[in-house]
């Protein structure tokens, strides 16, 4: 159905009817499923949105990792509260993509076989309480960065997805920097492993915006339609300029030796993430692509029977309305 509707519209993009679209984008216009669209404009936002939905699920593997292990009651409970919150956020971003005109299932087979991906930063390990932390502090944090501006992305269910998933991330990120400060004034050895947790995550974390600007294949377009508001590096300096007085408050030190403020630019000057990593861990190749991959196939082969009981009580309750009518 996808491939048709693809193949269906890319006819009918004449150079009248794209620019009556790009008028309505420049004018702030929402675009919503029935309106007419280029086909590019279906295929970039279904690329994004089904990106973002997989990162969200496979985002709670490392963090479910820690949660029989929680050191105590009450944080369990928030982080089990907090890995659900991100099952919901799949949830509604997956739907925002099925108005587009591709289904759940579609979307799930494209993951599994290597034909999309999810977020290079679950694609690391979490070896302590204090990553748990970390991830609250600086992934949620990263992903608030990102995602705040796309609340005001032009495809209707996106933005309106994105203002649920935004409400949630900001509670996210403040108890992982709640976690971090717990263990920050805590004993010599959980200040350790708080440090220890950062070094480890701020590169990943950088890299979550995506490469530069100048290495970027979608930006320029997709900020065109507005399916991004910013650019990669923008948004990777404002995250920057506002987590290193975070961690100062911290007293940790982010793992950067050329880190420095710039008064005259109002930022930080500070190091980029290696290239040649990122490269490799959205290739597949990172410490834990194949584990993550394989739970979610184990997942969605041992779920094959709820998948199934669940369209047959609804085929069984479509008949008997039918029979009603
Ligand atoms: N991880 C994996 N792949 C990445 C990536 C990352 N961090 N950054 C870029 N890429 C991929 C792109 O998908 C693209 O590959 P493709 O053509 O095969 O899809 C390629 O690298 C080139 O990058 P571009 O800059 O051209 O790609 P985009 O314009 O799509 O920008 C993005 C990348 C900034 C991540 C953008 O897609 C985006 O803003 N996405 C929405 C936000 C999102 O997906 N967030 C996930 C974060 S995790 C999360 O929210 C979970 C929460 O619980 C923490």
């Amino acid at each position: 159905m996808y491939a048709q509707m693809i193949a269906s519209q890319a006819s009918d993009e004449d150079p009248k009817r794209l620019a009556a679209f790009q008028k309505r984008i420049d004018a702030g216009e929402k675009i919503e499923p029935k309106d007419w669209m280029p086909s590019e404009y279906r295929k970039t936002l279904i690329r994004q949105i089904g990106q973002h939905a997989h990162s969200e699920i496979v985002g709670q593997l490392p963090e479910g990792n820690w949660i029989t292990r929680a050191p105590t009651l009450e944080r369990k409970a928030i982080l089990l509260a907090k890995v659900q919150d991100e099952a919901g956020h799949g949830l509604y971003l997956y739907c925002a993509a099925e108005t587009l005109g591709i289904s759940r299932d579609q979307l799930t087979e494209m993951l599994l076989d290597g034909r999309m991906k999810y977020s290079s930063i679950f694609n690391y390990p979490t070896l302590t309480w204090a990553d748990i932390g970390a991830i609250g502090w600086l992934v949620d944090g990263a992903a608030i960065m990102n995602q705040v501006p796309l609340q005001r992305t032009s495809f209707g269910p996106y933005a309106r997805a994105m203002i649920r998933i935004c409400k949630e991330e900001s509670f996210h990120q403040r108890q992982g920097f709640d976690i971090m400060m717990k263990m920050c004034n805590g004993s010599k050895e959980q200040k350790t492993m708080a440090q220890n947790a950062l070094d480890r995550f701020w590169y990943p974390s950088l890299m979550m915006f995506g490469p530069s600007d100048s290495d970027s294949i979608h930006s320029e377009q997709s900020m065109a339609w507005k399916i991004k508001m910013n650019s990669n590096d923008e948004l990777r300096q404002k995250f920057v300029d506002q987590t290193v007085p975070q961690a100062n408050l911290l007293r940790l030190t982010v793992p950067d030796p050329n880190l420095k403020w710039k008064d005259k630019r109002k930022g930080y000057d500070f190091t980029m993430p290696d290239w040649d990593e990122f490269l490799a861990v959205i290739n597949g190749n990172g410490p834990c692509n194949a584990d993550r991959l394989s739970a979610r196939k184990k997942a969605w082969t041992e779920g094959q029977w709820v998948r199934d009981g669940l369209q047959a009580h609804a085929k069984k309750n479509a008949n008997i309305m039918i029979a009603a009518e």
